[in-house]
């Protein structure tokens, strides 16, 4: 059910104020449609590792094969699931406010797939392989071509493929990076979905709009690093407070 009570006449008149919306998503966004957040994906046979041992360029380096099939799971997971409500919800909000940009710490694509076509990924996407040598993209057709796992990649001799999205030490895709850094300083709004806000640099965007003079807003279930400087805090969840929202906008 919608929770209109999530969001007050004063909050609302401030969004509907807005003219520059940024939105920062993380894993809660994606909850709704039963996607396990990166730790919860060491489950069962995957249990016994730890992300480090898993997600870092050294772990691919030394058990190439290992990291690929986790990927691959993963990859499969999000395959078997869709958007959820809440994606569908910025996706009509992108409709009413053609300027809203979504920057997303997320890896699978869901708010494209929801519709949305401002979206900057600031971690990359799980379903696009890269070569690890050169940074050059495999297409489907090349990653095929071999039952080898992971497959070779055809541009550097000792290139594999590799999912395309920032491991722990690695860095952020400069351009998305510089981008989400120029769009934080300059929204008049930032509203931040289902991140924890620890992770750097993504966590040092609602800061930023808000030292800029934006309004930071926060939707999440449960208290997080970000919350004791947001202006207002939402307390649900995205499939259900952003349905609300478009609904309270709409009325
Ligand atoms: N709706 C909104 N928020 C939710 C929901 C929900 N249904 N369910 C959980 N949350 C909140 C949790 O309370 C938590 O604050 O989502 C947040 C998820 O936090 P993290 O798992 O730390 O995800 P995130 O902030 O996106 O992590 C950042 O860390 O693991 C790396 O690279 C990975 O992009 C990821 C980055």
């Amino acid at each position: 059910m919608n929770d209109l009570s999530a969001w007050p006449g004063e909050v609302l008149e401030k969004i509907q104020a807005a003219q520059r919306p940024l939105i920062l998503s993380g894993a809660g966004m994606s909850a709704e449609s039963g996607i396990p957040t990166f730790r919860d994906a060491l489950t069962g046979h995957w249990a016994r590792y730890r992300p480090e041992e898993l997600a870092t360029p050294e772990a691919f380096a030394q058990h190439p094969r290992r990291v690929w099939n986790w990927y691959e799971e993963r990859r499969r997971a999000i395959r078997a699931t869709r958007p959820n409500v809440g994606h569908h919800a910025l996706a009509a909000l992108e409709r009413r406010w053609p300027t809203l940009v979504i920057v997303t710490q997320n890896v699978d694509g869901f708010h494209q797939l929801a519709g949305s076509s401002s979206v900057i990924e600031l971690h990359g996407n799980i379903q696009r392989s890269v070569c690890s040598i050169t940074g050059e993209r495999l297409s489907d057709e090349q990653l095929l071509a071999s039952d080898q796992k992971p497959p070779p990649s055809p541009y550097a001799r000792e290139g594999l493929a590799r999912p395309d999205v920032v491991w722990f030490g690695e860095a952020l895709p400069a351009a998305a990076l510089e981008r989400a850094l120029s769009l934080a300083s300059r929204c008049d709004l930032l509203l931040a979905i289902g991140t924890s806000g620890v992770v750097q640099p993504a966590a040092s965007l609602p800061l930023l709009a808000r030292d800029a003079g934006a309004l930071f807003l926060e939707l999440n279930p449960e208290a997080t690093a970000l919350s004791p400087h947001a202006q207002h805090v939402v307390r649900s969840t995205a499939a259900v407070a952003l349905p609300a929202l478009v609904e309270r906008l709409a009325a």
